[in-house]
């Protein structure tokens, strides 16, 4: 019997990793230029991280993980995402005491959650996401926002939509709570089981509930924004004043509540509009989450970030139609004929590529006429071929496949002379 892949996971075969190295040289790129530095956590972390950051209350934590015990009976999970991790890595390493703060981070990584897979949502995903840790500057919050909008413009992208919201401070939080819990309470029955369980513990998950989307208190649930308090309300005005300035559109959504508990004052999305793409419109989401680095056990620290899959990325490529430019020629084939020529190919093509020079010759024997056509569908710029007469005079015959122009040259300057060959392209 066959085995075969997990459900919700992928193999990108070649053809297909070649988008995803241009989409991630694009994403190192951009941190470059914005000054996020790259860090990489471990896939599985202790699961109390998790409960902890991500929140004991939320589908992640509660339905989605991947959990289990290893051999010495501890319990890990394979990460659902990345801020949990970064911010223990914050703490941890205490790169909160190193000069130049905030800490500025990017990662781009495997995470696992446990849900149904289908188109644009899967078991196993690649996030990039950046995380800038110790700075309460409502103008980081909206360079946060300028990266991933400027990273998807960069790519192509268009018709992006910025959604926007503020979740407030604790204060406000305290007092929206109070009134979800007052607005649920009274036909709390008519909801699922885990709406009931929420509604003491973590009322607003309520707002995120994929069952009781359409019950009707939904709708008229009380607004996060109608319990700001003035600090929050200035800081949030602070927010889209820069992105105002940046020339950076945005729409207001107060039922933008994100699905991890960690988050205080800005929420956002970015969601895709038009056709080509099916039920899931979410590209990218993000927030702050000012407390996370102490409820990890650090120093009071200000953090905000946005992650954003690699997969439902080259989706929306793909439905705008924007193509993507793939390098996947070789610099030159080595066609040999006859035994030793054979056998002087392989030290040969061990030093072309030596010389710096991508090559390849044949492993399987073929005949001349099939090792030409190989070397077409490597899209070979040169070939080079190597006979035992050529060898025997010591030369070798180089082939410029655009132009078809044949040059004999000494095996003695070979390599140099395909070094400057290369030089003039
Ligand atoms: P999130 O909204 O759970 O936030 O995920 C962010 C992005 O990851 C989504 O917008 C989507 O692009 C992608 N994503 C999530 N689940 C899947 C899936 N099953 N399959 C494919 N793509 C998926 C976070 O993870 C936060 N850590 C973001 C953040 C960073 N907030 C602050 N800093």
């Amino acid at each position: 019997m066959s085995i075969h892949i997990p459900r919700g996971t992928q193999d990108i075969l070649p053809g297909t990793s070649e988008l995803w190295q241009y989409v991630e040289a694009k994403a190192q790129d951009i941190c470059r230029r914005y000054n996020y530095k790259e860090i990489r956590t471990p896939i599985f972390e202790h699961t109390e991280l998790f409960q902890r950051g991500v929140g004991d209350t939320t589908d992640i934590v509660q339905k989605e993980t991947y959990t289990f015990l290893d051999r010495g009976d501890r319990s890990l999970t394979l990460r659902p995402e990345g801020t949990a991790s970064v911010t223990r890595a914050f703490v941890e390493n205490k790169l909160y005491g190193n000069p130049g703060q905030p800490t500025k981070l990017y990662y781009i990584g495997p995470m696992f959650r446990y849900e149904r897979p289908q188109s644009g949502r899967m078991r196993q995903f690649v996030q990039f996401g950046i995380e800038a840790l110790g700075s309460n500057d409502p103008a980081i919050d909206a360079e946060v926002m300028a990266l991933a909008m400027e990273f998807y413009r960069e790519l192509g992208l268009s018709g992006l939509k910025l959604v926007i919201n503020s979740l407030g401070d604790t204060d406000s939080r305290i007092a929206h709570r109070e009134a979800l819990i007052n607005h649920f309470k009274p036909r709390i029955n008519e909801f699922c089981s885990d709406c009931q369980q929420r509604l003491e513990k973590n009322p607003l998950r309520i707002l995120d509930c994929k069952k009781d989307r359409d019950h009707e208190l939904m709708a008229t649930a009380p607004s996060i924004l109608d319990y700001l308090n003035e600090e929050s309300v200035a800081y949030f005005e602070k927010v889209k004043q820069h992105l105002d300035a940046m020339g950076i559109s945005y729409v207001v959504d107060q039922t933008l509540v994100r699905g991890l508990d960690y988050y205080n004052h800005t929420a956002f999305e970015i969601m895709i509009e038009g056709e080509g793409f099916g039920a899931i419109t979410t590209l990218c989401g993000g927030g702050r989450y000012n407390g996370l680095v102490e409820e990890i056990g650090g120093p009071e620290t200000p953090g905000i970030g946005f992650a954003l899959s690699i997969e439902r990325l080259l989706m929306a490529l793909k439905a705008a139609n924007i193509d993507i430019p793939i390098e996947q020629t070789i610099d030159c084939y080595l066609v040999a004929l006859g035994e030793e020529a054979k056998d002087k190919s392989a030290s040969l093509l061990f030093e072309l590529r030596k010389a710096g020079l991508s090559a390849e010759k044949d492993y399987l024997d073929k005949k001349v006429k099939a090792q030409f056509k190989a070397a077409d569908r490597l899209e070979a710029k040169f070939t080079a071929v190597l006979g035992d007469n050529e060898l025997a005079a010591n030369k070798i015959n180089v082939k410029e496949m655009s132009t078809g122009e044949q040059v004999e040259v000494s095996l003695d300057d070979f390599i140099t002379y395909m070094q400057d060959r290369l030089k003039e392209e």
